[in-house]
């Protein structure tokens, strides 16, 4: 039996947009079985509610990728999945079935697949490295696509920050998302993302993070998404009022991510009060960088 931890993630940072990423400490737990025949995808957690649990599956298309890259003739399969990242809300639940059953299928093979075939694979069927770079590798990551597939570079994540990942109750599809993007932007926004991109990752690395705020603005993609995420400016208010360095849209949102102090205690608690106003549908979650990534257990 193969039992594989995955970390969320919370891609983009701001200014980001398909490049950078970061894991998170809430994990998806997929296990394996080769079993004599068919296929059985047991989902224990109310994420069974979302997910497909057939030949559709995720984790078990991702797996299959595995197997015929590597000639690997698997009999039957048997999936339990464990899921703690919130469906479609931004913080790469299908990264992580994609990494879960990339590694789980590597396993079985012997692991004949280097992580980086598998990054090649896993940014193949998301469409985008940012989130699945970081759930296999950990910590943060700059990704980069060329012809022959992504070069990235991950680095640790200092454990004096914290990240509150602020979620609603809806969701928002990725593609949807991508959709209300311009198709060109003006090259003073380039050079405004460009910037804001390169101070973001040395604040990260030095932990300079009185530039954060700075260096999570961006205008690539959020301001677009913002009519898809009703009250995500009074977030990103609440956030900063109580002392957050920086607060962005996670991924394609509709999550939102403060990057807090770890010394700042009152954080947690004053934004949880006022989230019981009438912003009672979005939910607090305290999380830790994972400098991990994906693992067998
Ligand atoms: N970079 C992607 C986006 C992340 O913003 O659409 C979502 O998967």
């Amino acid at each position: 039996m193969i039992r594989v931890r995955v970390p969320a993630t919370s891609a983009n940072l701001g200014p980001g947009y398909d490049c950078m990423g970061l894991a998170l400490g809430l994990y998806n737990y997929i296990t394996v079985e080769e079993i004599e025949k068919g296929l059985v995808i047991d989902i224990l957690d109310d994420s069974k509610r979302f997910l497909a649990a057939d030949e559709r599956n995720l984790v078990y298309r991702s797996m299959m990728k595995v197997f015929e890259k590597t000639g690997y003739r698997v009999k039957g399969l048997k999936i339990t999945l464990d899921n703690h990242v919130m469906v479609t809300r931004g913080l790469g639940s299908s990264s992580a079935g994609i990494v879960g059953g990339l590694i789980a299928a590597n396993a079985m093979c012997h692991n004949r697949l280097t992580k980086d075939e598998l990054l090649r694979l896993a940014t193949e069927i998301e469409g985008h490295p940012d989130n699945v770079a970081p759930a296999l590798f950990g910590g943060l990551t700059v990704t980069v696509m060329k012809k022959n597939g992504p070069r990235y570079i991950r680095a640790d994540i200092k454990d004096d920050l914290r990240f509150a990942a602020l979620v609603p109750d809806f969701f928002l599809q990725t593609k949807k998302s991508r959709t209300v993007l311009p198709r060109t932007v003006r090259h003073k926004d380039a050079v405004f993302n460009a910037s804001r991109t390169a101070l973001l990752t040395a604040s990260l690395l030095t932990g300079q993070y009185d530039h954060l705020r700075t260096a999570v603005g961006d205008r690539l993609h959020q301001d677009y998404r913002r009519k898809l995420i009703p009250n995500m400016e009074s977030i990103f208010r609440i956030c900063y009022q109580n002392g957050a360095y920086a607060t962005y849209l996670s991924g394609a949102g509709p999550t939102i991510v403060a990057m807090v102090d770890v010394k700042n205690r009152k954080f947690e608690e004053e934004v949880r009060a006022r989230l019981r106003g009438r912003l009672r549908e979005w939910h607090l979650y305290m999380l830790k960088a994972d400098n991990e990534g994906a693992t067998l257990l």
